[in-house]
Formats: structure tokens, sequence, C-alpha cells
């Protein structure tokens, strides 16, 4: 007989609210994994009116994922807050719906268009090397972690809108405060059990309007941009150079692709390629200042690597670099930006000896799985090395590691995320020695639907090199 939800283990919290008052929104990424360490890879809570099950199985984790678009959605109010701000893109489309959004997807970030705007990625490289030398010219400690903010956001502007927007070099950082407000305010309203902001606005509310109407317009504006560019360019309907110029020809050819759904795509690239990039790279600095002779060890790799150049200038040579791969993704095995997905199955189901009725919330957390022992030798350890083929590391659990999810939805960004982070830790680690000038203890983990870095300030020394 398979395990029935209301079997499962599970805090029991109080009467009508649950657990929910036991809950802290930014941490509770953390109280999941503790809860799975006492009550096993597979739970339930309360939270006020729901019940959710909460995974860090590997083989539940992989069958959700791999078992979409027909099988599992996104939790169904993640549209339904999404769509209310007027974002309708692929990360919140289900079923066939879903099908054609990625498409267009895809085919706006595949490796072709990475190639050539590769160029265009090496000059937001350049502004960040000036503006760190700078640094390391005073003496300053800096908050890098804005820096790698604004980088990503200018590269996903221009790969994706052929804008240069150049932030790095903005004063201000207009766009970027906008985007900042966005991702926590979705977060708190996929969390409220109520949704308060229908009834009371309060300031946080009218700074998310505010903000969703400014990179609104911004985004019309590239909209009308890219159709005059089209129209004054048809030679660019053969070979479109950017993102959105390829959907805005897809959707000529698609009756059901309208303007809400190239915009809704346009915002989610936005949001999808900014913070989740720039987080990771945050992540990187922060445990490679805590694990100093890995910084060692990568300067090392780097330097036979670039030899004389101060950086990448080829796009082959992104091939290379195994060791900083391998730190990439011991990186995203202990910090995942993502820890928590949220899904909902269609129809009544049993995997792997439980049953979950159609409907069910299920809230997987991968980060619990890719840290036991089970999965990973020495499991809560920064260990590059299990990353590199020779090290022959045994244990080495696939399924428990899905930074970037899986299955047919899996991140379309992975490559451009990875090439962004092998060009500017390349890049950074070649110039400059870091160090953290926060104490790491006093760096925390905020979920906020990203997991980030609490902020922190480094020091960039120029390195001597023999
Ligand atoms: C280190 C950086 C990144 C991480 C860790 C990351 C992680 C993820 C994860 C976990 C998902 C959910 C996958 C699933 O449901 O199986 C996702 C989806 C997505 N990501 Fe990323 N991502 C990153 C960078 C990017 C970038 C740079 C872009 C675009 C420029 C991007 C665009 C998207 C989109 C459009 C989706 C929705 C896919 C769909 O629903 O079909 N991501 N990402």
């Amino acid at each position: 007989m398979p395990i029935l939800f209301r079997d499962l283990p599970g805090p029991k919290g109080i009467p009508f609210f649950g657990s929910a008052f036991d809950m802290e929104l930014s941490n509770m990424h953390n109280q999941f994994q503790e809860m799975a360490d006492e009550y096993g890879s597979v739970y339930k809570i309360k939270l006020g009116p729901v019940k959710m099950a909460i995974i860090s199985e590997p083989k539940i984790i992989q069958h959700i994922l791999r078992e979409r678009p027909e099988g599992f959605i996104r939790m169904k109010k993640l549209d339904k807050i999404l769509r209310a701000e007027g974002v309708h893109g692929v990360f919140n489309a289900e079923g066939d719906d879903w099908k054609m959004h990625r498409r267009m997807v895809a085919k706006g970030l595949d490796v072709k268009h990475q190639k050539a705007f590769f160029d265009k990625m090496l000059i937001s490289v350049d502004r960040l090397y000036a503006k760190w030398k700078k640094a390391a010219d005073s003496g300053e400690a800096i908050d890098i972690q804005q820096d790698f903010l604004r980088f990503t956001v200018d590269i996903t502007t221009t790969l994706a809108f052929g804008f240069e927007m150049n932030t790095i070099e903005e004063k201000g950082g207009v766009v970027q405060d906008h985007m900042e407000k966005i991702f926590p305010m979705i977060f708190k309203r996929i969390n409220e059990p109520i949704q308060w902001h229908k009834l009371i606005r309060k300031k946080a509310d009218r700074e998310f309007d505010k903000a969703l109407d400014a990179i609104d317009s911004m985004i019309d504006q590239w909209i009308v941009d890219g159709r005059r560019r089209l129209e004054e360019h048809p030679e660019l309907k053969e070979n479109p150079t950017n993102f959105l110029e390829a959907i805005l020809l897809e959707a000529e050819n698609e009756e059901d692709f309208g303007d809400e759904q190239v915009k809704g795509n346009l915002v989610t690239v936005l949001l999808a390629g900014e913070d989740t990039t720039a987080h990771t790279l945050a992540w990187t600095i922060y445990l490679l200042t805590m694990y100093p002779d890995y910084q060692s060890k990568l300067q090392s790799e780097i330097d036979q690597t670039l030899g004389d150049l101060k950086c990448i200038t080829e796009y082959e040579s992104t091939q290379g670099f195994k060791f900083l791969e391998a730190i990439a993704n011991e990186t995203m095995r202990l910090k995942p930006v993502a820890p928590l997905l949220l899904f909902e199955p269609l129809m009544d189901m049993e995997i792997e000896g439980y049953f979950f009725k159609k409907g069910t919330r299920m809230l997987v957390h991968s980060r619990h799985a890719a840290l036991q022992d089970d999965n990973f030798t020495k499991g809560k350890t920064f260990f590059p090395e299990r990353w590199m083929k020779e090290s022959k590391c045994p244990m080495h659990s696939m399924d428990a590691y899905i930074p970037f999810g899986g299955g047919p939805r899996f991140c379309p960004g992975k490559n451009l995320a990875l090439l962004e982070m092998k060009l500017v830790l390349s890049m950074l680690f070649k110039n400059f020695d870091v160090e953290m000038v926060t104490p790491h203890e006093d760096v925390k983990e905020i979920m906020a639907f990203t997991m980030m870095a609490s902020d922190y300030k480094v020091k960039l020394k120029h390195r001597v090199q023999s």
C-alpha cells in the first residue's frame, strides 16, 4: 500500500494555523531543511489553510521534473500572481501554451546567439575590470554583489534586446533599483495565505507597482525599437541578431503569440537572467574567500589558460577552465540560488511508494538532497575537486543535484549563466586577490524567491605575478 498524504510525518503546529507562525519567510529554506533532518525526505506541513508535501527525495524530484508539462505544473498561485501583474511568459505558462513559449525562448537563448554576442559581452567585462582596477588602486572596500547584478543586467539586456544598458558605469543604477523590488514581493505574495495587497496597499506594494510600471515602459520602448529595426533592415528577418528580434519574427507566424506574450517573455528573461547568475557569483566569492587555498588553485588554472591576457578574449577559450567549472558546480551544490521549487500534480499519482492526490502542493527542496552524505561524499564540505574527473570521488548522485532544474523545463539560460560566470571569475582572479572584509559568519542566506547572500564587502588587491 502506498503511503498517503495524511500518513506523512511532519510538525504538528497549532489548530487551524498549523506551523504558519513558526515560519520565517527569509529563512524558510533552512527551516524546511531542519525539518527534513527530523521527519525525513518526504513530510507534510500545514501553513494556515495550505497543506503541503515537502520533498527532498531525489527519485521523486526527478519524477516530477521529468513528467512535465503533462503530469505536473508549477504551483497555480505563482501563475495567478504573475498574471495579475501582466506577466505571461515561459516560466508561468503550462501545457501546450508552455510548449509554444518554450520554443520561442529557446531559439533566442541558443548558443548561436551567445557566440554572436560574445564581443559585446567582453565590453561589459572590460567595464567591470576598469571599475575594479580603480577599487584596487584606492584600496576601498566594495559591494561586489551590486557589481555582479549590474553586470548581469547589462549582459541580459544586450544579448536579449540588443540594447546596451551600461549600468556598471551608471551612478544611480535606476533599473537596478526597480529590479530589486520585484522578486522579493512575488515571493512574499506566494507565501501569504491571504492576499492583503488587494485590500490594503502598503508602501512596499506601491514601490513594487512603480518598479513593474518602469520596467514595463522600458520594455514597451524596446519592442517599438525592435519592430522599427526589423522594418528598416528586412535582411534581419533571415538572421535576427537578438532574442527580441527572433521572438518578434516568430510571433508574426504564431497566431496565439501576441504582444502580451512577447512582453511576458522579455520580462521573464530579464528577471530570470539577472538575480540568479549574480547571486551565484556572489556565493562563489563568499566561498573562495573562505577557502583561500582554492582561490590560489583557481588562479593557477587561470594563469595557465590566459597567459599574458587580462581576460578571456576568444569564445573558444571558454571551453577550458575545468577547475573554475568545478568551483561553480560546488558553489551551486552548497548555495543553490533556487533551492525551493513548487509544483502540483495534474492527476492522482503514485511515486516511489507515495500517493499524491491531484492538486497536492509539493515543495521540492533540492538542497537538502544535495547535502546528504548518501548522495555526495562529505556532503556539507566545500570540495570542488569532487567535480573533476580525475578525482574519482565516490558517491556522486546527479539526481540530487538540480541547481538548474531538470526535465523538459530545465533552465534555458544555463549556458549563458555559465559563460557569464567564466568571463567574470577568470578576469577577477587573473588580476586581483579577493579578501572578505565582512566576517563570513555575518553573511546570512536570505530567501526572497532566489537565495541571496546578505550584504558584504570585499577588498581587491592587485596580484603580484612573477
Ligand atoms: C546561475 C544562474 C541560474 C540558475 C541557478 C537558474 C535556475 C533555474 C531553475 C532552477 C529553473 C527552474 C527549472 C525547472 O523548473 O526545472 C529555471 C528556469 C528558467 N530560467 Fe534559469 N537559472 C539561471 C540563469 C538563467 C538565465 C541567465 C536565464 C536567461 C537569460 C534564465 C532563464 C530561465 C527561464 C526562461 C526559465 C523558465 C523555463 C521554463 O519554465 O520552461 N535562467 N532557472
